[in-house]
């Protein structure tokens, strides 16, 4: 199979402030060491990349990486994927990852898209999507991450049981992305009243935009399961 490189187009920012001396040196000598290769052609199978890892999670958009770094803290077992285009933010989890001396983390700097078109099947333990880009104008909500296609190829990286949490405080994006993955048909949500979705779940570690609260109401969770044996796509 062959892969295009960075076949996507990004939304928002790539880059910010000029960035301090320690950062630039993380940039230069620690994110060689902890890049996931970019494959041009063949899959990558992420369990190349540590040692003898139980799980590999995903987290697509990681932003400063607090969250990132916090359940890699917390699972010392597990492989932990970032993917994140903001140079800033690459540079931010560096900093967490050097000062906390973990081992348990890959960074690609880049598009999830590109990435998830990258690796082997059937790959992933858990996926996190913790307040993507909101996108609230309609006429811009195509640019949203959560969209059919972009479950389809995610779906194809998870394993039978994979885990994904979608989180997010725009009721819109909430809206529309509950609907998206249930129309799937592959992603189990078993929720059963308000609170499973309004209090945070309790293996859940704050992030930065959750606590800006800029959206348009409370943070709202979903956790799916991943069954695509179970469920029917709904028509
Ligand atoms: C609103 S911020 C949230 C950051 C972090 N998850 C948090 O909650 O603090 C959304 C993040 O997603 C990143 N992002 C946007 N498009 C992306 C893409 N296609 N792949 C990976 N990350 C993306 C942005 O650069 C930004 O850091």
């Amino acid at each position: 199979m062959t892969n295009m490189v960075a076949q996507h187009r990004l939304y928002g920012r790539s880059a910010g402030k000029p960035l301090s001396e320690r950062r630039l040196r993380l940039l230069a000598e620690m994110l060689p060491e902890l890049s996931i290769p970019e494959m041009s052609e063949g899959e990558l199978n992420p369990l190349e990349l540590f040692q003898s890892p139980n799980e590999i999670w995903l987290e697509i958009g990681f932003g400063g990486g607090e969250h990132l770094a916090g359940q890699a803290r917390l699972h010392p077992d597990v492989g932990l994927l970032g993917v994140e285009p903001f140079l800033d933010g690459v540079a931010k989890v560096l900093g967490l990852i050097e000062e906390q001396g973990q081992e348990n983390i890959r960074l690609r700097r880049g598009d999830a898209r590109d990435l998830i078109a990258q690796l082997s099947p059937a790959c992933l333990d858990r996926v996190f999507i913790l307040f993507p880009d909101p996108w609230p104008k309609t006429r811009h909500h195509k640019r949203r991450l959560v969209r059919p296609d972009f479950l389809d190829r995610l779906a194809r990286t998870l394993k039978v049981g994979a885990r994904v949490r979608f989180a997010t405080d725009w009721a819109d994006y909430a809206n529309r992305a509950l609907e998206t993955f249930l129309a799937d048909g592959r992603f189990l949500w078993d929720a059963s009243c308000a609170d499973d979705w309004r209090i945070p779940p309790s293996d859940h570690l704050p992030t930065r935009y959750q606590e800006k609260g800029l959206g348009d109401c409370r943070p709202v969770f979903f956790d799916f399961r991943f069954t695509p044996h179970l469920i029917q796509r709904v028509t």
